[in-house]
């Protein structure tokens, strides 16, 4: 056994993957608040359905999103962007759970990104078949906060790669209770999801949720 297999048996270092400069991977880090989470997102999606969004080209997205917090990202034949509305109800998105904040600050301080205030959390959802094509994220005003991605449900594999679309990209099985930061050189990290897997899961069923909090404005 190397050291490092030591180090994580220690149940209060959290088991973390280093993907690049500025992005890491916390293994389990949303686990011990997995049914409070789940609770969560029920009632956020309760108010604020699931939908799947058209491109500004024309084409629907396979990942079913919503939203939460002070502005949603949205995209339609107009272009993607951030609205403190949800154009399906007409109202506003709901609030940012607390337990949502505090775990999104706490990721992003634990990978070194102390002070992480989002104010906006998208919430995907995929069925076995759906995935995202590599993509960054770019239609937030601040480039210095990270992005924190937490996965729920059936695991996917992940696309890390770098700045440039024509980067190589590794890839990372995530699973449920996973969260992955990226922020810093790793901000403008081109990023995505392979064609989900079907399988069953013990909390969530056929699908995968992913939150994923940004500050927008
Ligand atoms: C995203 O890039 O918005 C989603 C990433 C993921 O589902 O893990
Ligand atoms: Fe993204």
């Amino acid at each position: 056994m190397t050291a490092d297999l030591f180090e994580n048996l220690d149940a209060s270092a959290p088991i973390r993957e280093q993907l690049a400069v500025g992005a890491v991977l916390l293994r389990g880090f949303a686990r011990p608040r997995q049914h409070e989470l789940v609770a969560a997102i029920q009632a956020i999606t309760a108010q604020a359905t699931f939908r799947r969004m058209f491109t500004p080209g024309g084409h629907q997205m396979s990942v079913a999103m919503t939203n939460c917090g002070e502005v949603g990202w949205v995209t339609d034949r107009s272009g993607y962007r951030y609205d403190a509305i949800d154009p399906d109800s007409g109202r506003p998105w709901p609030s940012m759970p607390p337990l949502l904040r505090d775990l999104a600050e706490q990721a992003a301080a634990e990978a070194g990104f102390a002070g992480f205030a989002p104010d906006a959390c998208l919430i995907n959802c995929y069925e076995p078949g759906a995935k995202m094509s590599l993509h960054q994220d770019r239609d937030e005003r601040n480039m210095g906060a990270p992005i924190v991605s937490v996965s729920l449900g059936l695991p996917a594999t992940f696309l890390f790669g770098g700045p440039k679309r024509s980067d190589k990209s590794q890839r990372y099985r995530l699973e449920h209770g996973d969260v992955v930061v990226w922020g810093g050189p790793a901000r403008l990290a081109f990023h995505g999801v392979a064609p989900l897997a079907d399988g069953e899961h013990g909390l969530l069923g056929r699908k995968r949720i992913n939150l994923t909090f940004r500050r927008a404005r």
